[in-house]
């Protein structure tokens, strides 16, 4: 990362944040993690990294931040992440996904041309809504079905039309659905294999028929960090996965894995209100660079089942 050097990341204590950040240590940069430490921050990567010496967090919120120290790259993560919360609450989602992104790019513009810094949005499969059969590529329209994915892709326009109005750089990855260990356990494997240890069935909406791409973690971060290197300037880059699954077989593998029978590893509710029925992205333009997912779902499912962090369980 010669060129990105000092990096701000938002949203750094989040699940693909976090994975992020210890990437970018890693790698020799330089972190400025803002993240307010919602309720998905996760406190115990937070001791870990503080103790790094190119690292330091501002305990911040994205909407209200005055002041953008010098970056050469400010990658995006903060969100309102979970769609169920956001069928229930939306506010919350309007002001972090949408005036929070806003007030970055204003962040951004306000610097000289020649100092601003990078800016990656970390964008969403569920901009486009759901698909049947087929892919969606980086052109088609969005369509989002839900209050999180309507914040999202909202985000994507501000970004577009701040790099066209006021010449912000920027580029946008949209990843489909991530898994990898210590996910925050609102989500479906965390939350269903909690449940199943507990002798409680899993959550399944509807008929559990619902396709779902699955994308590691440590592959988004491969690919984030590939479109910083290599990606073009001003450009949109879907992150598909190697895998597709319906929700049931997800819940099945992972009864399978605690030995948990069948008949009582999951118990089926009504539908989401506007539910997407499947997400499927051509990623031709990123593969294009050079990435490819690596991690294998059914390889990695054990670990992630067997690592999660029961104080975060709520
Ligand atoms: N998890 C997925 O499967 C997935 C898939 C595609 C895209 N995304 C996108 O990737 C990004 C990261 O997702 P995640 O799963 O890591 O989310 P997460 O919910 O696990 O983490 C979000 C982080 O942002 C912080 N945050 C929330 N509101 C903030 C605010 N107003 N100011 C500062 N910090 C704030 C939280 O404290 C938390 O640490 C999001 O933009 C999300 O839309 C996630």
């Amino acid at each position: 990362m010669d060129k990105y050097n000092i990096i701000i990341v938002t949203g750094g204590l989040g699940f693909i944040g976090k994975h992020f950040v210890r990437r970018c240590l890693e790698l020799g940069c330089f972190v400025k993690n803002y993240d307010n430490v919602s309720y998905a921050a996760d406190l115990r990567i937070k001791a870990e990294f503080d103790a790094h010496e190119n690292y330091i967090h501002f305990q911040t919120d994205i909407a209200t931040l005055n002041f953008l120290p010098e970056c050469d790259a400010l990658v995006n993560f903060a969100a309102e992440s979970h769609v169920d919360n956001a069928i229930t609450s939306n506010r919350k989602f309007c002001e972090t996904n949408f005036l929070g992104v806003q007030n970055l790019l204003e962040l951004v513009r306000s610097k000289q041309e020649a100092e601003r810094p990078l800016f990656v949005q970390i964008s969403t499969d569920e901009v486009y809504g759901d698909i049947t059969a087929g892919q969606h590529s980086e052109n088609d329209k969005l369509i989002p079905s839900n209050p999180y994915s309507a914040t999202k892709a909202s985000a994507d326009m501000l970004v577009k039309s701040w790099g066209r109005t006021y010449d912000v750089p920027w580029r946008i990855v949209r990843p489909t659905n991530n898994y990898g260990c210590h996910q925050y356990p609102e989500k479906l494997i965390p939350k269903s294999a909690w449940r199943m240890r507990r002798g409680l069935p899993a959550i399944m909406h509807g008929d559990g028929s619902y396709i779902r791409s699955w994308l590691h973690v440590d592959d988004t971060v491969d690919a984030v960090l590939t479109v910083i290197e290599k990606g073009a300037p001003n450009q949109i880059y879907n992150v598909g996965s190697n895998i597709e699954l319906r929700n049931i077989e997800v819940l099945r593998a992972i009864a399978k894995h605690l030995d948990v029978p069948e008949e009582k590893a999951w118990h089926p509710i009504g539908d989401r209100s506007g539910q997407d029925v499947r997400y499927s992205l051509d990623d031709s333009r990123l593969r294009a660079l050079g990435w490819e997912p690596k991690r294998r779902f059914f390889d990695e499912l054990p670990e992630i089942v067997d690592t999660f962090d029961y104080r975060r369980f709520i």
